[in-house]
């Protein structure tokens, strides 16, 4: 508002333009497939999983393990994945983060029908981007990836630095009973009236507080993903100084260091860290410190042998990335409100517009236009909101200009806070744009949007 009183039409669309130009080449708009077929079978299905040894656990995986399989690829490789239903309930397979076919997408009712009991369901697509990405089912969700149904891809550059370890870290959080199972009631009132479903029980890759071996001197990447179907995360690493290279899979314009980064359900962060050479024969430990009281997940213990070289190399970074400091001189075009009424099937729906789930009509974004929406979140809960098949830029929260030099594909909006974010849509067709606070989409807060 500030500016665009002061702006003719013409001058405003003058600056889309410059904002058009400079998100050129950020990323891809196509791909070429090398020719690569990397095919891959996943089977979900019952199973147990011994998260705290010796106990075991009633789990739904895929493939049998927690976390799924990590999947991975090169850059142009194409991926061609068979899902087999072996749960008594639907499924489906969202993709993550990854620019898919609109048909690839797995959202029930919006890109394809539920792949039932029994049946099979083959994912195929080039991913167009190198990151870290995870898949998840995109139906029932709240029940289906609390249970164990979730995995990694990652889709690797081959230009990328050889880092002396490329760990995967799922950060996840369980509601067990005191028997060791999962509780089984999903989509509580409870958790409708907060911020989704906590739990009393958190884990890295499956198991409570793991511990990863690494060598004084070497340099490992992390990629750390929340998959928690509510709990936001602030990983703090007690004497090591990380460096966060990339957000939801893509590269940050430049590295950056990790310091009150919030990891809400569905965000990636990938973190460059240098073991130091004095460390030999110690431990050190990852705490989230986002709640009251600081809580262990895991902990990096260094080998008493001799310190090995530190590999060196500039850390990897993002070659082309648009500042948009005009951005805010281009008017808010839709502003997205999130609330909450009485009613509904779980006794309180979350909203978009004042809209439950596919109630309300897709709003329309215009593919290589410059477009300014506003998040404006009414209540005094969180919301992550994440929108499929397209990458954003955060460029202002209550109003004020911020500064995040990286993309994003879920955004967490805090109580009573407006986030605006800068896009430029290219991968056409309709995606969905939903609260990652599982319970929330369930109830309601998921709608879509049709780029054209
Ligand atoms: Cu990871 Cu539609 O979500
Ligand atoms: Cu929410």
């Amino acid at each position: 508002q500030l500016y665009s009183a002061e702006l003719s039409i013409t001058d405003t669309h003058n600056i889309t333009e410059i904002l058009e130009n400079e998100f050129k080449g950020a990323y891809p708009e196509k791909i070429l497939p090398t020719g690569e077929l990397r095919e891959f079978e996943l089977v979900a299905k019952q199973g147990t999983w011994s998260i705290v040894p010796p106990y075991t656990t009633s789990v739904w995986t895929y493939n049998g393990t927690i976390p799924g399989p990590v999947i991975r690829i090169k850059l142009g490789d194409t991926l061609k994945l068979t899902l087999k239903n072996e749960l008594s309930q639907p499924t489906t397979i969202h993709w993550h983060g990854v620019r898919v076919p609109n048909a690839m997408d797995g959202v029930p009712g919006v890109t394809q029908p539920p792949i039932q009991p029994g049946d099979s369901f083959t994912y195929q697509f080039t991913p167009k981007d190198a990151g870290t990405f995870w898949f998840h089912p995109h139906i029932n969700a709240a029940e289906q990836i609390e249970r164990g149904l979730h995995g990694v891809l990652i889709v690797e550059d081959p230009s990328e630095p050889v880092y002396s370890q490329d760990l995967v870290w799922v950060l996840d959080d369980w509601l067990f009973t005191n028997g060791g199972e999962i509780y089984s009631k999903f989509v509580t009132r409870h958790d409708l009236a907060h911020d989704g479903r906590w739990g009393n029980l958190l884990t890295v890759n499956g198991k409570y507080q793991p511990t990863v071996k690494v060598k004084a001197g070497e340099r490992i990447r992390i990629r750390m993903i929340n998959v928690a179907n509510g709990r936001v995360f602030k990983p703090v690493f007690e004497q090591l100084s990380p460096a966060v290279i990339a957000v939801d899979g893509m590269l940050a314009k430049a590295p950056f260091a990790l310091q009150q980064f919030f990891v809400a359900p569905g965000n990636r962060v990938d973190l460059d860290i240098i073991i130091p050479q004095t460390a030999a024969g110690k431990t050190f430990v990852l705490q989230d410190a986002f709640t009251r009281n600081n809580i262990d997940l895991a902990f990096i213990q260094v080998a008493s042998a001799e310190p090995i070289a530190t590999p060196s190399f500039k850390s990897p970074q993002a070659q082309h990335f648009p500042l948009w400091s005009d951005a805010l001189k281009i008017p808010v075009e839709h502003e997205f409100t999130l609330d909450a009424r009485r009613g509904g099937v779980y006794g309180i729906s979350w909203m978009i517009d004042d809209k439950v789930w596919l109630e309300g009509k897709a709003y329309e974004l215009q593919s290589g236009k410059f477009t300014r929406l506003r998040i404006n979140n009414k209540s005094s809960r969180l919301h992550p909101m994440h929108l499929h098949g397209q990458f954003f830029k955060v460029i202002a929260k209550n109003r004020q200009k911020v500064e995040e030099n990286f993309w994003r594909d879920t955004v967490l909006v805090g109580p009573k806070e407006s986030v605006d974010i800068g896009i430029v849509p290219m991968d056409k067709g309709l995606w969905a744009n939903h609260c990652h606070i599982l319970e929330h989409a369930e109830s309601g807060m998921m709608s879509t949007i049709m780029v054209k």
